[in-house]
């Protein structure tokens, strides 16, 4: 075993974080692992999104749907009620085929390698790694963001990311420890969030201070180096907020592919990358007495949105193609965050 790996085995063991996908490190070191279900639930929904944020969406998974079979017979309607609000859409109807696939054509039991793994829906290489690793000790480095973070510090890579991703896999991979390799991952990642931290990390009480070069040189905050990121191209258009008189909204499904796929919405229009988009109530959905409520702004993964938010309240519902949600009714829909914000803008409600 590297010098760390031990000490950061070590480390984990006294100081890991207590997640409710996670199986405590001495049940590993006697050979027990965790449920691979729930390793690749908590995988899916960690891409892209905090530990805090993830919590509460998989406690709420795991009781409705306990175990991979439930989740496959579940219609995809109820799974993307239960994940609107955590993002990334599309990580949602890939789990609901990763499920399928995995009861009708593997019985029901998840792979135990990475290169079948990487074959589901919605595993890449990242989430292949982890679950392989974490799920069945198999011994595949695993590098996230805070993986990265890590060896960037401890060996002054000067690469910049993403082009250094590779070299800190091999790095990654020279360290790996044959027996716990999940651990080894996870102790990584505990120590990147608590103590090797992007801003001002702690280094005197980091188990690895006596290895690392940046914090030897003082110059911690200056890795990982990256490239500078391009600013995010802006969009604009405008959002239609219909309500009748009992407090229900009008709401309508979005197309199955494409940006917040098969979720739900209010009417809005195209979501315009020329800024000159219509953002006035000509392009609602009906004339009528439409009230100006202000902006919503959204950050997407390729660009920047800004809605002007209109609501009207109408004495009898027009016939449109969607739904009415009553209002005790509305916190189970399929809405997006930037949906909710929309909403609440204009509506005054407040946000439960
Ligand atoms: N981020 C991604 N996977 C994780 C895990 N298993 N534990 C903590 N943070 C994570
Ligand atoms: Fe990170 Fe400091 Fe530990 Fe190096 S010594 S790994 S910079 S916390």
């Amino acid at each position: 075993m590297s010098e760390i790996s031990g000490k950061l085995l070590v480390w984990y063991d006294k100081y890991h974080r207590t997640l409710p996908w996670r199986i405590p490190p001495g049940d590993s070191k006697s050979g027990i692992l965790p449920d691979p279900y729930h390793v690749w639930l908590s995988e899916i929904m960690l891409q892209q999104t905090t530990v805090t944020a993830v919590k509460p969406y998989y406690e709420k998974f795991l009781k409705l749907w306990p175990n991979i079979t439930a989740l496959a017979e579940t219609s995809n309607e109820s799974v993307m009620q239960a994940w609107a609000g955590l993002g990334y859409y599309s990580r949602a109807r890939n789990l609901k085929k990763c499920a399928e696939y995995v009861v009708s054509e593997l019985q029901g039991r998840f792979p135990d390698n990475e290169t079948e793994l990487i074959k589901l829906p919605g595993v890449g290489p990242y989430t292949a790694a982890a679950i392989a690793s974490i799920a069945f000790q198999q011994p595949v480095a695993v590098v996230d963001g805070n993986i990265e973070r890590v060896f960037a510090r401890l060996f002054t890579i000067n690469t910049p990311l993403p082009q250094a991703k590779v070299p800190i896999k091999e790095k990654v991979a020279k360290h790996l420890p044959a027996a716990r390799p999940g651990d080894f991952a996870q102790g990584l990642m505990d120590l990147g969030s608590s103590i090797c931290t992007p801003k001002k990390p702690n280094c005197l009480p980091c188990p690895l201070q006596d290895i690392c070069k940046a914090s030897k040189l003082g110059s911690q905050e200056s890795y990982p180096v990256k490239t500078p990121k391009k600013v995010k191209p802006k969009r604009r258009g405008a959002a239609f907020v219909i309500e009748d008189m009992d407090g229900a909204i009008y709401l309508q499904k979005r197309p199955e592919t494409g940006l917040l796929g098969g979720m739900s919405e209010v009417p809005t229009t195209d979501w315009n990358s020329n800024q000159d988009g219509e953002t006035d109530i000509q392009s609602a959905p009906f004339s009528g007495d439409w009230q100006k409520r202000g902006e919503i702004r959204h950050v997407f993964t390729h660009f920047e949105l800004s809605l002007i938010v209109y609501h009207i309240k109408v004495d009898i519902r027009p016939t449109l193609n969607g739904w009415w949600s009553a209002q005790n009714e509305i916190e189970g829909e399929a809405l997006p965050n930037l949906m909710k914000k929309v909403i609440l803008k204009a509506t005054d409600r407040k946000r439960k």
